[in-house]
């Protein structure tokens, strides 16, 4: 049946924190390199760590015994084979450390990426930073919230309440590189990141800034609470976006797939085979109906 949403949320915030325990500890065991276990998956560029694994498999393990009946599908265990049907079935998405580079590099945007999927929709989101010492969380129809962990003073999303935008000329972007950096790829990324950013004579469409965080649940995580205003990126993984995607919904935010797809296709089976294109507008007006006609021409 239907999940118990006060109820999950309350035990996947708890088990956010402990999984950030673990990600600070990871990180002074990188940084005094009594951990060097570094590894490339598909390239130099992306990384993993025996942290990631080792976070994963302690949210995995707990959310089994306090979930049995749910599904899981997380980053490490799909990078090690797994890869279970998506279902009808209330199911857990994980990525252990979305921002792994980050992590490695102590840079501090990297969190854990805790969804809920229920009839393939993200109904619940939690995206914890001890670094940032920040929590992010949503719930369907519940808001979405942010939570300073060192005072416990929470706020509703967006910061100040929604603020129409003008145009793509008023806005702070965010914009990752991804881990794909064959010359194609770049060639794409950068001929959008210049209609996005810098390309005045081509419409005008100039935006204010572009920002590269390098965690894709942080970057929707900043837009929900107002801090960008949009967030565009190809090659997102599911867990990489189902936590964020819920509290952008939650916090008034339009998320959509490549050409403007909806998002039970970005986030449904056919993610699991293939990369997506993912946008993300702030404001919910006539503004999102031009960030998404910009996104299809990119
Ligand atoms: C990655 C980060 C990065 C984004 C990639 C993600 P990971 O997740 O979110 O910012 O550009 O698309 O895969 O590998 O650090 O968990």
């Amino acid at each position: 049946g239907a999940p118990d949403l006060p109820a999950v949320l309350s035990f996947t915030i708890a088990l956010a924190h402990t999984a950030g325990a673990l990600m600070l500890e990871g990180q002074r065991a990188i940084l005094t390199a009594s951990s060097s276990a570094v590894d490339e998956k598909k390239n130099s560029v992306d990384l993993v760590t025996e942290y990631d694994v080792r976070v994963e498999e302690l949210v995995k393990s707990e959310l089994k015994k306090q979930y049995p009946g749910y599904g899981f599908i997380g980053e490490e265990s799909f990078a090690a084979g797994a890869r279970p049907p998506l279902t009808d079935v209330p199911t857990f998405c994980v990525d252990p450390i979305d921002g792994t580079t980050n992590f490695v590099h102590a840079f501090p945007f990297s969190c854990i990426s805790l969804a809920l999927l229920y009839k393939k929709q993200p109904v619940l989101g939690v995206v914890y930073s001890p670094f940032l010492r920040r929590l992010y969380y949503a719930t369907r129809g519940g808001g979405a919230w942010m939570e300073l962990t060192d005072t416990n003073e929470r706020v509703q999303l967006p910061i100040g309440g929604a603020r129409p935008l003008r145009g793509l000329n008023e806005a702070l972007l965010g914009i990752e590189w991804g881990s794909d950096r064959s010359p194609a790829a770049m060639q794409a990324k950068c001929a959008s990141f210049t209609k996005l950013g810098g390309d005045a004579a081509a419409g005008g469409r100039m935006a204010h800034g572009l920002r590269s965080l390098g965690s894709a649940a942080l970057n929707y995580a900043m837009v929900s609470q107002g801090g960008l205003d949009m967030y565009w990126e190809i090659g997102c993984w599911p867990w990489d976006i189902a936590a964020g995607a819920i509290i952008a919904q939650e916090a008034g935010g339009f998320v959509a797939g490549g050409k403007g797809a909806p998002l039970d296709n970005v986030v449904g089976e056919d993610v699991l085979l293939g990369r997506k294109y993912i946008v993300f507008r702030a404001v919910a007006d006539t503004e999102t109906e031009k960030g998404v006609d910009a996104q299809k021409r990119l």
